[in-house]
């Protein structure tokens, strides 16, 4: 049975960390550092986004360890600072999760300590990218020996920047769209950024599908194949793999045909209202959809895989 606050506080840890890469490396090439400062005041708000996943994801870091530290010291009167600390120094996991508190802190304060804004962003996003490849090492991706350990390990990393990158342009991307109702001026920042995801959103998709095969190879394997329609692990991807289905084919829909027509619509000041309504509501439905995929793999990460 899943100890379901781990499998919270795995999701608490997984949505917000992914933001805190994906969003602010989406103003660097999604908008341009430069024209996050002209949005509108509203839209502002968007640097705060990334302030708000850092704190999110460093209570979810904090609230992990804590249920790990509960769950292996689990006689009453064992759970002590102590044994946290022994948790946090003296596991893999542990210190692969204080580095990540300690990471997140620092991304949390650099819009304070680091200027300009677009030194802030890089500086946000790299911090960013080590927080969201550190899972890797409180997972499943640190299973395997030798090579095949290094492939595994280093196709998860892989996976879980390309779902950081896709996770954190959806919540900009939805700002934006918002905006762009309230505010005329944000159409243009609206579609710069849209034209400018589905320039890499093949690239992500491609690296998301081939590493999670990568993944799914060393978690299920060739010889445990039936175990995706017999096991609670394999159905649960089997979830997974439908949920992606879905937000490819909304992705699809953005990219092929509403985008060129809100370029269509703002290059002859024609009606833009319907083209920007349809993106906003598939880019929610997106969004929504990645994080119920979150969740799933929130627990599935729990689970003992069938390999
Ligand atoms: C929107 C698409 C996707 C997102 C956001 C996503 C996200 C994630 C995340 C965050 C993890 C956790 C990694 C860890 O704990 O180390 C993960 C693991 C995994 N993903 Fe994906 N993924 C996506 C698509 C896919 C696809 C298309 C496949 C299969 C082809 C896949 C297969 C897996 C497997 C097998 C795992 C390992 C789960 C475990 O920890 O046991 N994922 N994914």
């Amino acid at each position: 049975m899943a100890d379901w606050g781990i499998v919270a506080a795995r999701f608490l840890q997984f949505g917000p960390a992914l933001v805190l890469f994906g969003t602010p490396l989406f103003f660097l090439y999604g908008i341009g550092p430069g024209a996050v400062s002209q949005l509108p005041r509203s839209s502002r708000g968007l640097k705060h986004v990334v302030i708000a996943a850092g704190a999110l994801s460093f209570g979810g870091a904090i609230w992990w360890v804590l249920a790990e530290t509960a769950m292996i010291f689990s006689d009453p009167g064992q759970f002590t600072p102590d044994a946290i600390w022994t948790v946090l120094t003296g596991t893999g996991f542990g210190r692969a999760a204080f580095l990540r508190i300690i990471l997140i802190a620092v991304a949390i304060t650099a819009p304070w300590i680091i200027q300009p804004y677009r030194r802030t962003l890089i500086v946000q996003a790299a911090i960013g990218a080590a927080v969201v490849a550190s899972f890797a090492w409180t997972g499943h991706g640190i299973k395997d020996e030798g090579a095949a350990g290094y492939i595994h390990l280093v196709g998860d990393i892989v996976h879980l920047l390309a779902a950081a990158i896709w996770v954190g342009a959806l919540l900009a991307l939805a700002a934006l769209l918002f905006e762009s109702i309230r505010h005329r001026t944000g159409a243009q920042a609206a579609l710069r950024g849209l034209e400018a995801f589905s320039s890499i959103g093949v690239a992500v998709v491609a690296l998301l599908l081939l590493s999670g095969i990568v993944n799914s190879w060393f978690l299920i394997g060739p010889a445990h194949i039936t175990a995706l329609l017999t096991s609670p692990y394999g159905l649960l991807l089997d979830v997974k793999l439908v949920l992606f289905a879905a937000m490819l084919a909304l992705a699809a829909e953005n990219r092929y045909r509403f985008t060129p027509q809100l370029g269509a619509a703002l290059a002859q000041s024609g009606t833009r209202e319907k083209s920007l309504n349809v993106l906003r509501r598939n880019i929610v439905l997106e969004t929504t959809l990645a994080l119920v995929v979150l969740a799933v793999v929130s627990l599935m990460g729990t689970l003992e895989p069938p390999a």
